[in-house]
């Protein structure tokens, strides 16, 4: 057994790494968090300023000198960072979606592998106990009466709300609710339900998607997503349903840093045991898979993937 990974640095000097990646691992009591580095040096002094550790003058400087990073950066910057860290012996902690396409989630997948380092991926939810248990009775209702056979889940973010954190996210502005909130709402279904094989959507308002979503062995599922729902409309819920019945998705009480934290202490073993984490970054792949499936469907021309209603 190799001993678990105790320097920590976070890539990333933004709102999320600041506020639970580093505040989680500086109030962790097995880990250093040895500090922060960005593009901007200024902007990594600042945040360890606040947070702790020390600014690194570039990411290949902190990856030199950490056992692990944790990346809290938009996901087309992840990616090549999260492989560099890789195939230098690092342990990754990637938050979602771990890519913008195929290639680059391929790319972090192979480093992995090469690197022979452990990988988790922080979908949050997956790392509160609320949903965890929940997640535990809808597989046992599935094992004593039969498979779930269907799910919905909406997930709406409200990034254009005063005082909403990600409002000034370029990438969320470009790519959407599907990028976002839909790695949240995948994370759920694909614990209950098998792997997706083919998907069709829909457009609605501003970024607002709607995807239909085919499952190996038949099960179907649908999920509605945005990031830019009005105030008083964002939120989220799934409900999964089958022989075993029809379930909603408890709220969760825990915080993120919690959550974090949770993830920080799994990557820890799983370096130290050599096991592969169910939510590493094969699963992060599988997500990134799907929604450039539905980006590639919602691509087409309006003619080719939808069917006119007649007239009167
Ligand atoms: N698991 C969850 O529930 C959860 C919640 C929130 C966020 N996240 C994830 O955490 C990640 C970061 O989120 P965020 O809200 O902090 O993202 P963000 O606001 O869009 O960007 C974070 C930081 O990335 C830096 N950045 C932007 N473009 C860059 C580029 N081209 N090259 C290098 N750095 C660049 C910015 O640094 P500057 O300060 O230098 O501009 C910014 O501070 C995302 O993947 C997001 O999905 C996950």
């Amino acid at each position: 057994m190799n001993d678990a990974p105790r320097r920590f640095g976070v890539l990333g000097t933004g709102h999320w790494a600041r506020t639970c990646h580093g505040a989680a691992l500086a109030a962790h009591p097995d880990v250093e968090l040895v500090g922060f580095a960005g593009r901007d040096p200024a902007r990594a002094a600042a945040v360890a300023e606040q947070v702790g550790g020390r600014a690194f003058a570039s990411p290949e400087e902190l990856i030199e000198q950490v056992d692990a990073v944790t990346i809290a950066l938009p996901p087309h910057v992840q990616a090549p960072l999260a492989a560099r860290a890789a195939r230098a012996g690092r342990h990754v902690l990637v938050d979602k979606p771990l890519a913008l396409d195929v290639a680059a989630a391929d790319d972090v997948v192979a480093a992995v592998r090469e690197g022979g380092v452990a990988s988790v991926t922080y979908t949050t939810y997956l790392f509160q106990p609320d949903v965890t248990r929940w997640l535990e009775r809808m597989r046992a209702l599935a094992a004593e009466h039969g498979p779930w056979e269907g799910a919905i889940a909406r997930w709406a973010g409200t990034i254009d709300v005063p005082g909403n954190p990600y409002g000034a996210s370029a990438w969320r502005r470009e790519r959407g609710g599907l990028w976002d909130t839909g790695p949240h709402a995948l994370s759920i279904l694909r614990e209950l339900l098998p792997p997706v094989e083919r998907v069709s959507a829909g457009r609605g308002v501003r970024d607002a998607v709607n995807v239909a979503l085919e499952h190996a062995g038949g099960a179907g599922s649908a999920l509605s997503l945005t990031l830019t729902a009005p105030a008083g409309a964002g939120g989220s819920f799934a409900t999964v349903w089958g022989p075993g019945g029809r379930h909603d998705l408890p709220r969760f009480h825990g915080t993120p840093q919690e959550g974090f934290t949770r993830a920080v202490d799994q990557l820890r073993e799983c370096a130290a045991t050599g096991r592969e984490h169910l939510l590493g970054v094969g699963r992060a792949r599988e997500a990134v898979a799907v929604l450039a499936a539905v980006e590639e469907h919602l691509a087409r021309p309006a003619g080719e993937r939808t069917t006119p209603v007649p007239r009167r």
